[in-house]
């Protein structure tokens, strides 16, 4: 399929706006993707002609939400490879989706145990597992990375022993869009009888794993991050350990009978969905990943990749900048910094010129630590921006850096 760039920004209104008086050039994708119209549309869809709570109602409207959200939820079980629809659990997002583990294996797991956690990690699969190491006692070894932003394979063999329960890695690294070989990860921790979980916020809109075929045993991403809307998200894990974690939050359409005694839990995925859910999310997170599909994810990766080669030989020849995280294997990020010179600063001069890029840490102080900064500059690119966009980024960027010099 050749990517016909020119329909495909037609779908995304927002990208006709100007910003500062220039062209918006939205390079920020990996902070949160833009939505096409037919996204934005099946919210408003839902909103104006079939509004109604689901599970509950014995009236027509309410079966017609209910059959959209559960088709919602078989849309995603398709689109990753899982065996049963009810090992996706619809949550709020990637970190709802690990605080919901970490919460399920607070007293599965006691200080005889040990888990690791990857160097690359984001603040969300570091925090929650320190939280509940505070009241469980587990030991959390660290995954170190290399000068290239890849993870040290090495030293996690040498972490890796019968007391390992739990190994959290990202698919993609957020801050420096490195890909981890979480298959090599999975295989090596089931070895030592460990569960992994893998992070996908970063990966799914670049991907499309198959989550039978990895063998993992939780994964999670965030609608937001492929084209949906925000607050929406999935958990995908396996049968036995959803029967075997208890439910996070207790409410409505979670129990299967109440008194004031006794409450016994609602069966597989109703255990984890305590009260009204994001129900146009949900549709709409299913809308999205049918857009995706259509477009194909293969093609989206390529297209990116040949972006991501582009931009980076561009930004290469600007002189004293440095590109971090520079793994063979990543996607379409490059996180930067010019000597001498605050990535803010770059980035509110870019942000004049309609630019926008994300600057900071990227909720990953750990790998800013590991370079020894304070942060970067990160342009993240998605399938709808372009060669001409990369040429604005480029100018836009030396008309910054000669203001600031
Ligand atoms: N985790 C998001 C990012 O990387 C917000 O920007």
């Amino acid at each position: 399929m050749v990517f016909d760039i020119k329909k495909i920004r037609a779908d995304f209104p927002i990208l006709k706006r100007k910003v500062n008086g220039y062209n918006f050039v939205y390079l920020d994708n990996a902070a949160t993707s833009q939505k096409p119209i037919q996204v934005i549309d099946s919210i408003s869809d839902y909103y104006k002609n079939y509004n109604s709570n689901i599970h509950r109602g014995v009236h027509s409207v309410s079966q017609e939400a209910t059959d959209a959200y559960e088709g919602a939820r078989i849309k995603i079980q398709n689109h990753f490879n899982v065996k049963k629809s009810h090992e996706i659990i619809l949550t709020s997002g990637t970190t709802h989706s690990i605080n919901l583990v970490a919460n399920g294996f607070l007293e599965i797991l006691d200080e005889k145990d040990e888990i690791i956690i990857s160097g690359l990690e984001h603040h969300s699969n570091i925090v929650p597992w320190q939280m509940m190491a505070a009241r469980n006692g587990v030991k959390i070894k660290i995954i170190p990375i290399d000068e290239n932003g890849d993870l040290n394979l090495n030293i996690y063999d040498s972490l890796l022993n019968s007391k390992t329960k739990l190994v959290f890695v990202n698919h993609v690294s957020n801050a420096l869009g490195t890909v981890n070989p979480i298959k090599e990860i999975i295989n090596k921790a089931h070895n030592v009888g460990a569960a992994v979980l893998v992070d996908g916020a970063q990966a799914s809109a670049h991907f499309k794993p198959d989550l039978q075929e990895l063998d993992v045993d939780f994964y999670t991403t965030s609608a937001h991050k492929l084209c949906g809307p925000t607050g929406i998200g999935m958990l995908y894990g396996k049968e036995k350990w959803l029967q075997k974690m208890p439910p996070y939050q207790g409410g409505g359409e979670m129990i299967s009978e109440v008194t004031f005694e006794k409450t016994t839990y609602a069966e597989l995925p109703h255990k984890f969905e305590a009260g009204t859910p994001n129900i146009s999310g949900a549709i709409a997170f299913g809308v999205a990943i049918d857009y995706l599909n259509e477009l194909g994810l293969e093609n989206i990766h390529k297209y990116e990749s040949s972006l991501l080669d582009y931009a980076t030989e561009k930004l290469k020849s600007i002189t004293n900048l440095k590109i971090y995280g520079e793994s063979e294997n990543k996607t379409s990020v490059i996180s930067f910094n010019i000597e001498g010179i605050h990535a803010y600063d770059i980035g509110t001069l870019l942000d004049k010129f309609g630019v926008a890029v994300r600057t900071g840490q990227h909720c990953a102080q750990p790998i800013m630590d590991h370079f020894g900064i304070s942060g970067t500059v990160r342009a993240s690119l998605a399938f709808y921006n372009t060669k001409e966009e990369i040429d604005i980024l480029f100018s836009s960027l030396k008309r910054a850096i000669s203001m600031l010099s």
